[in-house]
């Protein structure tokens, strides 16, 4: 059977509107892989005294909304507490930094918590 051109467009241009509306999901595992293992461990445990550990709920609950404007302008150095500044991650869109608060949550073993852009906007450091 022929293909009709018709039924061709249509494909293509179905295609090309379904990508349009797939929302961007960004995996906050692999941000996290990509972007912070390096320093707070796969797990977030930390190194020493050098670099916080990130996997405990309550240092997490203490961070609150300010999480989102410490990805965003980075933290200077402690040199009372021996530590040395952490970069900042303008790249960082709000829906990367809401999965990837949502990992580091996982990571203090409550899978279940969520981010949403609302949240990422309280912090008034990213829109
Ligand atoms: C180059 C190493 C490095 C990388 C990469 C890095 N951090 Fe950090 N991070 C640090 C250091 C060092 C500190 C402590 C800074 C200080 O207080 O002097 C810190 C502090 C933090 C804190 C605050 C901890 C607390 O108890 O106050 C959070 C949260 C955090 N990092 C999250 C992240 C996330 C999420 C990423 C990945 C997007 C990341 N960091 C990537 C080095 C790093």
């Amino acid at each position: 059977m022929k293909p009709s051109w018709g039924a061709v467009i249509f494909l293509i241009w179905s295609g090309a509107m379904a990508c349009r509306f797939i929302p961007d999901n960004p995996d906050g595992a692999q941000l996290y892989a990509e972007k912070c293992a390096s320093c707070h461990g796969a797990q977030g445990e930390g190194l020493r005294q050098l670099i916080p550990p990130i996997n405990d709920l309550r240092r997490l609950q203490v961070i609150g909304d300010s999480l989102p404007c410490l990805l965003r302008y980075g933290i200077s150095a402690s040199p009372a507490r021996g530590q040395p500044p952490m970069p900042a991650f303008p790249e960082l869109e709000a829906d990367d930094v809401a999965a990837l608060w949502g990992h580091l949550f996982s990571l203090a073993g409550q899978p279940e918590a969520r981010f949403t852009l609302a949240d990422i906007r309280r912090s008034g450091c990213m829109d």
